[in-house]
């Protein structure tokens, strides 16, 4: 059986930036506030005319270019995203054919915060069964869309942008994907959802009225529960593989809050400067901040071939993933 490994990364952000003194001016908030209690300074936000498979799109050729490979090598394409162009044809169909992936089957996957790593796991298993040679990964949303920026507790957080990682066989032992731990938990779809646009509340002048088509979030609840998931997770997944916190080189976890962050990385024994955080520039892009933050880690020299590196991530549902990779390039 081959292993997987990850190949190649792009990453998108739209050019326009909402900044916290923007969103001092939209609700009542403050600098200070959204710093202490999130770590967030701005946040990138899509134009009018740019929706996720634009991301997603410019995300991919910038992978397949850093691969120097052409799209029609590509045999699967998964865009994991809650903000998809429309419900159907599937944001994996849109993208693959304006990347022209002309050989590729796919599916949009519908995770929220943990879409890029059960993303991974799922084309990992792909190439590992044999049956595919190349398979991308993409996390791309367009919070923006469905974000209520009347809201002050759920605006300050969220962001848009795209990354893509391309998935390859390996035959050097121990390199590419080593294990995951994924876990979705339904009692707590409550606490973060998007209410309308779906068949229990499809779209009406009432659900528009009611701002039903925008999330909703219990914060402290998701919190908790992020907090105590990542860390658990993360210590289960390196026990199950007869690893510890010591063995690990980076943590990349999603980029939800930073007081989550550093909690999870604090109770898991993993330090500082082994954390990518860059919520500072992006905040919670969903899907996107696993490849971000990766790139970010590959940028500042943090994360190097041969290095075991940690992807943890919580979302709406509850889903909550977690993988461990040797990095191969
Ligand atoms: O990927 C998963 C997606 N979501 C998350 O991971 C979110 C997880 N949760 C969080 O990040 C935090 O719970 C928030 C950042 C959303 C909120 O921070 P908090 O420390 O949990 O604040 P809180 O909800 O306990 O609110 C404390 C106070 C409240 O005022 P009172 O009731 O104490 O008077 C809020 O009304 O802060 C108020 N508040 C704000 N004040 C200024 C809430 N949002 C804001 C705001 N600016 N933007």
């Amino acid at each position: 059986m081959p292993g997987a490994k990850i190949s190649a990364l792009g990453c998108y952000v739209p050019p326009g930036v909402l900044t916290n003194q923007d969103l001092e001016r939209m609700v009542e908030t403050s600098n200070e506030w959204i710093l202490e209690r999130t770590g967030i300074v701005e946040r990138h936000i899509a134009s009018k005319d740019i929706a996720t498979s634009d991301m997603a799109v410019e995300a991919a050729k910038i992978a397949l270019a850093q691969r120097g490979i052409d799209a029609r090598e590509i045999e699967a394409v998964i865009v994991c995203t809650v903000t998809p162009d429309m419900l159907f044809p599937s944001t994996a169909c849109l993208v693959q054919d304006r990347i022209g992936a002309k050989g590729a089957w796919g599916f949009d996957l519908i995770a929220a915060c943990s879409g890029f790593v059960y993303g991974l796991t799922t084309a990992a298993h792909l190439v590992m069964a044999g049956t595919h040679k190349k398979v991308l990964v993409i996390g791309s949303d367009t919070m923006s869309r469905i974000i209520d920026y009347t809201d002050r507790g759920t605006c300050i957080l969220f962001g848009d942008g795209a990354g893509a990682m391309l998935i390859e066989p390996t035959d050097v032992p121990g390199e590419g994907f080593i294990g995951f731990l994924n876990e979705i938990d339904g009692s707590g779809g409550d606490f973060l959802k998007q209410p309308a646009g779906g068949s229990r509340l499809p779209a009406s002048a009432e659900t528009v009225e009611q701002r039903l088509h925008f999330v909703k979030q219990d914060g402290q609840q998701v919190f908790k529960y992020a907090v105590r998931k990542m860390y658990e997770m993360s210590r289960d997944l390196l026990q199950k593989h007869g690893l510890s916190s010591k063995d690990v080189k980076v943590l990349i976890p999603h980029q939800a809050n930073r007081r989550i962050i550093t909690a999870a990385a604090e109770r898991l024994g993993v330090s500082c400067d082994q954390v990518i955080i860059n919520i500072d520039r992006y905040g919670n892009t969903t899907a996107g901040t696993i490849p971000l933050a990766t790139r970010d880690a590959i940028e500042q020299g943090k994360l190097q071939k041969g290095d075991l590196v940690v992807f943890a991530t919580v979302g709406a549902g509850f889903t909550a993933g977690v993988n461990l990779w040797r990095w191969a390039y």
